[in-house]
């Protein structure tokens, strides 16, 4: 009985121990079960190659597929060009989208493209324009013009560079650049220099109204680029020399009389051809001198007083001798009564309504009519002239 007593306790630890082990070794297995598969599932989440990190984030930017892996194996320049054609891209993108809005809209539209005004009256170009991002983005390239307004002083060609600055493919220079007048000796390369940056597609453009009554300006235009294309805004000669007068008037209040400026000898009534303000409006004399340098064809005259009570009709001439789509049109412009002038609903870059400042739009003095009819009679004679020159009659007679 002791025996089997002292047998009895003895057996019962083994299937203890075996039990034991047995756990230890499912423990050990389940552990490294575990382990294994946090592993496995780790190595899933890990990044393959860890460009194709670099590339997604390329894509974003981008805003545009097929070029994931692409970039990662692409020396950094080709990578950097590939981006700045993307952004390119882009910009034609919104420049598109804005032409659309532009084509069709009154109140919703969003006027034209950026100008670089370097110190020019109207105002700047505001952010979110084409040209600006250009700008900002260092993107495009300064060009000489292709377009130039080159006259004639008081004729309208603030109103008309305003007007034509809605158009997302013109871009222009506010201020007077006077290159081919006062400044030629510093070189096209100055003269570049002074353009915005344009996008392919898009005109550049300057305005210098004395450029029509400067006797070099042809030779020096055409030497610059035959195929220049240019653009005379003509009013009633003897307006124009009233408002010239007048504009000089504010700065010197102390000169004569226009009446007394008009007469070399008010007895005999000759006329003084060579005070300025006359001499600007003999327009067929002018226009003979660029003639000698460029085809008729190639020049388009604007009727500073149909810019007036027209305004698209005369922006519609102008989009089509530029070659651009007719997209300013009389959906961008409103009469203000005050002023007295059609504005535009809204200037380019802003989303305010825009006149053009106190200096356009001036109220003239009274002049004698006697001397306003001496000076009728006297233009006559040219503006026939004029008018078969270029195949228009402007009805100033
Ligand atoms: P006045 O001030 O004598 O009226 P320029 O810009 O070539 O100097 O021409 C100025 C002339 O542009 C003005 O002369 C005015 O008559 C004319 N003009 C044409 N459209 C105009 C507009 N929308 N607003 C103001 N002036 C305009």
């Amino acid at each position: 009985m002791a025996g089997s007593s002292a047998t009895a306790p003895a057996a019962e630890p083994l299937p203890r121990s075996i039990f034991k082990k047995f756990l230890v070794m499912l423990c050990s297995l389940l552990m490294s079960l575990y382990v294994f598969y946090c592993l496995a599932d780790r190595c899933q989440t890990l990044p393959g190659p860890i460009i194709a990190a670099g590339a997604a984030s390329e894509e974003e930017e981008g805003g545009g597929g097929g070029y994931l892996g692409g970039s990662a194996e692409l020396p950094p320049w080709q990578a950097a060009a590939a981006r700045r054609k993307r952004l390119l891209q882009r910009l034609k993108q919104q420049q598109r989208r804005r032409r659309q809005e532009a084509a069709g809209a009154g109140p919703e539209m969003m006027p034209g493209a950026g100008g670089s005004r370097p110190g020019g009256s109207g105002g700047g170009s505001a952010a979110g324009t084409p040209g600006t991002l250009t700008s900002l983005l260092g993107e495009g390239s300064k060009r000489l013009p292709q377009a130039v307004i080159i006259g004639v002083k008081k004729g309208g060609t603030r109103a008309l560079l305003e007007f034509l600055r809605v158009h997302p493919d013109v871009r222009a220079v506010g201020a007077e650049p006077h290159f081919f007048d006062r400044n030629y000796e510093r070189g096209l390369a100055w003269y570049r220099d002074l353009m915005p940056r344009t996008l392919e597609g898009q005109i550049t453009m300057e305005k210098t109204p004395s450029y029509f009554v400067t006797k070099e300006a042809p030779a020096r235009i055409s030497s610059m680029s035959k195929g220049t294309k240019l653009i005379v805004v003509v009013r009633d000669p003897v307006t124009r020399a009233i408002s010239d007068y007048t504009q000089t008037l504010s700065k010197k209040p102390d000169i004569p009389t226009f009446e007394s400026l008009t007469f070399k000898n008010r007895t005999t009534g000759l006329i003084d051809t060579s005070w300025s303000a006359i001499q600007i409006g003999i327009y067929a004399k002018h226009l003979e001198n660029w003639l000698l340098y460029f085809p008729i064809g190639q020049i388009l005259f604007v009727s500073g007083e149909r810019l007036i009570s027209d305004p698209a009709g005369e922006l519609g001439r102008v989009q089509d001798f530029l070659g651009l789509k007719r997209i300013i049109t009389d959906k961008h412009f409103y009469f203000n009564k005050t002023k007295g002038f059609p504005c535009l609903k809204k200037a380019e870059g802003s989303s305010k309504p825009h006149c053009l400042g106190k200096t356009k739009g001036r109220t003239h003095p009274d002049i004698d009519q006697e001397v306003v009819q001496r000076l009728r009679d006297f233009y006559r004679p040219f503006n026939m002239k004029f008018y078969q020159m270029t195949g228009q009659d402007f009805g100033w007679d």
